[in-house]
């Protein structure tokens, strides 16, 4: 079984064929930064029409290297939501287009499920079913979720942000550090380069009353706020101008800074952990070093499993699309050019 997965949601424009919903044959990825660079985060307009322009050779690409025909594609899978709605639209009318001019159903993935199974692709990753039930913290760019994960296909929201992402704190915190964009990997390096993660103590929100805004099974022990850290920074540097009076260098700020989001997830998601005896972390910032290490340190003191997706697939990508795709149900024609963008869909 070979699916064809199509990932649009944001600034990646990706597509990659997976066989069996783990083998990854090709996933190529053309990463936007560049054209979004100049103004500091992702701009709609310039995202779609950068899918637009670049899509048609990351698809040849992705069916090129997976050494494959077209006509040798069983199915074919797009991300119908969340994301940007203009993004969206490029890669599901390609979808659709291919659909019908191969005559393949054309199976429509959640980008945050897809987060989810990207743990599970490639040959060192075990088979999803035999590490449920567990626990899953996604956290990306746009989301940072605590789902109870029951069996495949069935999941418990049991915590998320009442606000900023865990990314869009880093990408705000970076900005404001003058560190650049994207912002996760600025702050990663920079506090690596010998920050003092003690240097300052910024807030680890907890949001106790405005979780009552979720659903009722959503603990607020399980919830985040990251708002509270990016203002906490803004008059920190207003005050305390860094390498100005011996005051903290921006390596300290920016490590005291990634110290305060990591500290804040990692401690939801123990609380969050109970029983569970696996882990699974997926989503950009799953790519941090310093949550890795504070997640594996955790794992040899309690006598959990943590399961990372691999570097390659935690940001956006299409494998994760083509790989969670093997996992459901093949639509008829009809129904597969029925399917819509969703820009801004609930998950668990
Ligand atoms: O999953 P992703 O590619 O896109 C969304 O679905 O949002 O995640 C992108 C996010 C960005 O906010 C980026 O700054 C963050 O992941 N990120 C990191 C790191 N690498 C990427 N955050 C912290 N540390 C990193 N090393
Ligand atoms: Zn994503």
């Amino acid at each position: 079984m070979n699916i064809l997965g199509i990932e649009t949601s944001c600034d990646e424009t990706s597509a990659a064929v997976v066989r069996d919903g783990r083998q990854v044959l090709s996933s190529i990825v053309h990463s936007q930064i560049a054209a979004h660079r100049p103004y500091g985060g992702v701009v709609p307009e310039i995202a779609s029409r950068q899918h637009v322009e670049h899509l048609p050779e990351v698809l040849a690409e992705a069916v090129r290297g997976a050494g494959l025909e077209w006509s040798q594609l069983d199915a074919l899978a797009v991300t119908y939501g969340p994301g940007l709605a203009s993004s969206l639209l490029v890669g599901l009318a390609a979808a659709k287009g291919l659909a019908l001019r191969l005559e393949r159903p054309l199976i429509g993935i959640h980008h945050m499920e897809a987060h989810l199974y990207s743990a599970f692709l490639g040959p060192k990753a075990p088979a999803w079913e035999s590490v449920m039930p567990c626990l899953a913290l996604i956290v990306s760019g746009g989301h940072t979720l605590l789902l109870n994960v029951e069996a495949p296909g069935r999941y418990r929201l049991i915590g998320q942000t009442v606000d900023d992402a865990a990314g869009e704190a880093f990408d705000k915190g970076a900005s404001l550090l003058g560190l650049g964009y994207p912002g996760g990997p600025a702050i990663d390096r920079a506090a690596r380069e010998g920050g003092n993660p003690g240097a300052v103590l910024f807030p680890r929100g907890f949001p106790r009353k405005l979780h009552a805004r979720f659903a009722d099974d959503v603990d607020p022990n399980a919830c985040f706020s990251f708002s509270g850290i990016k203002t906490a920074l803004l008059y920190h540097l207003r005050k305390y101008p860094p390498g100005r009076d011996g005051n903290p260098a921006v390596a300290d700020l920016a490590a005291s800074y990634q110290e305060a989001i990591v500290d804040t997830l990692v401690t939801r998601t123990l609380t969050a952990l109970g029983r569970n005896e696996t882990l699974v972390v997926a989503g950009g910032v799953s790519l941090n070093r310093r949550l890795r290490e504070l997640l594996a340190a955790a794992a040899a003191a309690r006598g959990f499993r943590l399961l990372l997706a691999e570097p390659a697939y935690c940001t956006d990508n299409a494998a994760m699309v083509a790989g969670l795709a093997a996992h459901k149900q093949s639509p008829t024609l009809a129904e597969s050019l029925a399917l819509d963008a969703c820009p801004s869909v609930e998950f668990g």
